[in-house]
């Protein structure tokens, strides 16, 4: 009888844990179905509403992302909505949706070429390298039908590279990130490796292989033109670059790439398919052709297959759109020994503005809101910067070419703001949507890590460790109280701001 009691008891005690473990595992798998397909759903950078986690409370929201088990999850995923929230509502922020003046024909950079008779279209290629635009044989009449790099291209105007809330945007970062890689080959010139990736429909990316692990400071024995460019910066500084409203840098998007599928079996390019071999452990590994770090001590490897990089879009072929380089008046000497000029003379900001073309127009200015941008991600390496030549002098800066930047955390580099400290000068959008980041509300930090969070590689590992992300508070801090030291040293406001946007209220 004691026998049959305590039997029935073990066997209930059994069940119950059965249902007990299966109920828990439902849990989890739901839990993850939902973390997973909202990482999948949100994919850059459609910022939806729909966003179905529950409480919202932005004081548990900090950081604790490198722990793990399900109680730090449920904080994670909630701080995400929560930044996911504040992300959306900075994006509707009117600052950020500031009248555009109307666009006259001229202020667009290219624009598909009126259709002509069907006779002459035969013999022509895919793409005109005409300098009026893109032949439209190949893109039918109707927006919707272009692949998404052409309505890229078609979107880039006089003041930005893209449209704030350009639907077009998404459909080049999916793009980028999921479509089958029909070539790559080597980006000549540059001194660090970078290929060049062609998509089925004629869709181009340069893409920059992982070199650095995310928690690895630069080497504070290293000059700053030979240290490594990061993927992850590459991707973070677009993001950054939007989230301060610039919109001066062409999408860029991570992506796991398999060394052998989809570089070395399709390459065209004989010097790079000689750079492949298998490590010791067995991971595929290739080196390239380039100035820096090309050799087998600092092969990229797949782990064993796969390796991350950054996609960023390219820009029109240059048969279409030429650019102009221009040296930055506040480069540094690239050289170990020496200094240069702005680095010594006090009042070298007051040439500068003397001299074209940072004597008229916004191009003085410009130069300060891409130091500002430099100085917040601590980019050393800005020492040109591009327009495109169709549009003059009037135009903006393109922000191109930032793996250099997210090197250190620990420490912040005060010579990045020399333009803005020397010149005392700062658009007034600029230093509005700057205010805004610092608040709570907005917080840079947080609204920067949910950005960060659309992107693919995300679901690896976070683009940018938490140390760095604060940083950038921290940066962002120092920039306002400059431009509050300017305005106590200056006796009128219009002397330090440029007032962009004279309509906007507000003083
Ligand atoms: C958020 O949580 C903190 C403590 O965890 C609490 O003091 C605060 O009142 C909460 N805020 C909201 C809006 O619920
Ligand atoms: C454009 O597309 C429409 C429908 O998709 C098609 O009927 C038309 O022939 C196309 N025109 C050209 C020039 O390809
Ligand atoms: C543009 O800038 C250059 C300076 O490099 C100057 O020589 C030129 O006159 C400027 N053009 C206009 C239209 O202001």
């Amino acid at each position: 009888m004691r026998v049959c009691t305590r039997r029935r008891s073990r066997t209930l005690r059994l069940w119950l844990l059965i249902v007990f473990l299966s109920l828990h595992l439902l849990v989890v798998s739901l839990v993850l179905s939902i973390y997973h397909t909202s990482c999948e759903l949100h994919s850059y950078p459609d910022i939806q509403t729909s966003i179905s986690f529950s409480v919202q409370n932005t004081s548990a929201s900090t950081s604790t992302m490198a722990a793990a088990g399900s109680d730090t999850q449920e904080v994670e995923m909630d701080s995400t909505a929560d930044n996911l929230a504040k992300l959306e509502a900075l994006y509707s922020h009117p600052l950020y949706n500031l009248p555009t003046p109307p666009l006259p024909d001229g202020d667009w950079l290219l624009k598909l070429r009126t259709q002509k008779k069907e006779e002459e279209h035969s013999t022509q290629q895919w793409l005109s390298a005409n300098e009026d635009g893109y032949d439209p044989i190949r893109w039918n009449a109707s927006a919707e039908t272009h692949p998404p790099w052409l309505r890229f291209h078609l979107g880039i105007s006089r003041w930005q590279m893209y449209q704030h809330k350009d639907p077009s945007l998404s459909a080049l970062t999916q793009q980028m990130a999921s479509h089958r890689i029909v070539s790559a080959v080597q980006k000549s010139g540059g001194t660090q490796l970078k290929l060049v990736m062609s998509f089925p429909n004629y869709g181009q990316a340069l893409f920059k292989p992982m070199k650095q692990e995310r928690h690895e400071e630069t080497n504070v024995n290293l000059y700053y033109f030979s240290d490594f460019e990061r993927h992850n910066a590459e991707i973070a500084a677009f993001h950054l670059d939007r989230i301060l409203g610039f919109r001066r840098m062409p999408p860029v998007v991570g992506r796991l790439v398999n060394v052998i599928r989809e570089i070395k079996d399709i390459t065209t390019d004989h010097k790079l398919v000689t750079t492949f071999f298998t490590s010791p452990v067995g991971n595929a590994c290739f080196y390239g052709k380039c100035s820096y770090y090309c050799s087998t001590e600092h092969a990229i490897c797949g782990r064993p297959l796969k390796i991350e990089g950054s996609m960023a879009a390219m820009l029109p072929d240059l048969s279409l759109a030429q650019r102009r380089s221009w040296r930055s008046p506040w480069r540094r000497s690239y050289s170990r020994s020496k200094l240069a000029q702005w680095e010594t003379d006090s009042n070298y900001c007051d040439s500068i503005k003397k001299t074209p073309p940072y004597d008229r127009g916004t191009r003085l200015v410009d130069l300060i809101d891409m130091s500002i941008l430099d100085f917040l991600m601590s980019n050393m390496d800005r020492h040109h910067y591009e327009t495109f030549e169709k549009f003059g002098n009037d135009t903006f800066l393109i922000h191109l070419d930032n793996g250099r930047a997210f090197g250190r955390h620990s420490k912040d580099e005060p010579s990045i703001l020399s333009p803005l400290v020397q010149c005392c000068r700062v658009r007034r959008s600029t230093l509005l949507r700057l205010h805004l980041l610092s608040l709570q509300s907005y917080r840079m930090s947080d609204v920067m890590r949910a950005s960060l969070s659309l992107d693919p590689l995300a679901a690896v590992a976070p683009l940018l460790t938490e140390q760095h992300l604060s940083a950038l508070d921290r940066r962002l801090e120092t920039v306002i109280q400059t431009i509050q030291d300017c305005l106590q040293q200056h006796q009128h406001h219009s002397d330090v701001i440029y007032d962009d946007i004279s309509d906007y209220p507000g003083a």
